[in-house]
């Protein structure tokens, strides 16, 4: 297969998705694919180390768009690419808007009776307004303050006293106008990693549990990308309930926003209690060292094997 997979973008997380469009390449490449590796600059520009690269995208059989966060994860990449009749990797337009925008993720799961985090999220409120509706919505500190539209944690702080909301307030405002505040969730953090097949089963791997960098307030973008004290345990020792409630959870998930090809699905797990549903990515973090495909060879599926599911599933 000729396979394009582009990366960079011009979100705050273009470095995570450069690795990760690296780690796929180098995968499809060994694999015995045709690889174009494509870059979207800070400025949206697109290059293929060169030149400028949109018209080659036409000679390609499968786009890879190994982007995190706002103009690659959002659906406005993959309208672009179903617009070209393009086949690409993962979740189409709807899913992709829905599953970036934490507002809208939360909004619809909730219809379905999925559990998420309590919350209220800020369209422009003032501070009269925030108080008003943190007091209705019933939170108590610590809340979390997140832009609705981001990724990999920037703009995320935990906010345990109103100085620290009103500062976190304006720290997500920086990167996006929505922001949702959000009932901190003590206990554990766990992942869940789901891939369709091309057969059409959607499955999920074995389950990870995060044990962020404790000199960390939380899963930050540092314990995630730069501390060596952060560590995964995959397979997470879990309940047999609790691992099929989880596995159960992140299908509904995938299934009910639509989603296509691959998806991650965060949870928080609260000491005796039920598990909640963080976020989805849609296009989760795919170095060599992320989660998802650490799941995936939790179950024997190698990198390059995800990869190989991954292209085969691609859609137009
Ligand atoms: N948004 C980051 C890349 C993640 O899903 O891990
Ligand atoms: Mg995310």
């Amino acid at each position: 297969m000729k396979v394009a997979v582009i990366s960079g973008g011009a979100s705050p997380e273009h470095e995570v998705s450069l690795d990760s469009g690296e780690g796929i390449a180098d995968a499809a490449e060994a694999l015995g694919h045709t690889v174009l590796r494509l870059v979207i600059d800070a400025d949206g520009n697109w290059y293929d180390g060169q030149h400028e690269a949109i018209a080659l995208l036409q000679d390609c059989d499968v786009v890879v768009p190994a982007l995190h966060g706002e103009g690659g994860e959002d659906g406005i990449l993959q309208g672009f690419l179903q617009h070209l009749k393009i086949p690409y990797v993962g979740s189409g337009v709807a899913a992709s808007a829905v599953g970036l925008d934490k507002h809208l993720t939360k909004s619809v799961l909730r219809a379905h009776g999925i559990p998420v985090a309590p919350g209220i999220t800020l369209h422009n409120d003032d501070a009269e307004s925030t108080m008003q509706k943190l007091k209705a919505a019933g939170l108590d500190f610590p809340v979390f303050v997140k832009p609705a539209n981001g990724g990999s944690s920037f703009g995320v702080t935990r906010a345990t006293d109103l100085p620290s909301l009103t500062q976190a307030i304006e720290t997500a405002a920086a990167v996006d106008h929505d922001i949702l505040v959000e009932q901190e969730i003590r206990g554990r953090e766990i992942d869940l990693a789901v891939l369709e097949f091309p057969d059409g089963r959607i499955d999920t791997a074995p389950a990870l549990e995060i044990h962020a960098d404790p000199a960390e307030p939380f899963f930050t973008a540092t314990a995630k990308y730069a501390s060596s004290a952060t560590e995964f345990v995959v397979p997470a020792v879990l309940e047999t309930w609790l691992a099929r409630r989880l596995r159960s959870t992140a299908i509904e998930v995938f299934q009910t926003l639509g989603c296509a090809g691959l998806a991650r699905v965060d949870f928080f797990v609260p000491a005796g209690g039920e598990p909640v549903v963080n976020e989805i990515n849609t296009f989760p973090g795919f170095t060599p060292a992320s989660q998802f495909p650490r799941m995936w060879a939790a179950a024997g599926i190698s990198y390059a094997d995800v990869v190989q599911n991954l292209l085969e599933t691609a859609h137009a």
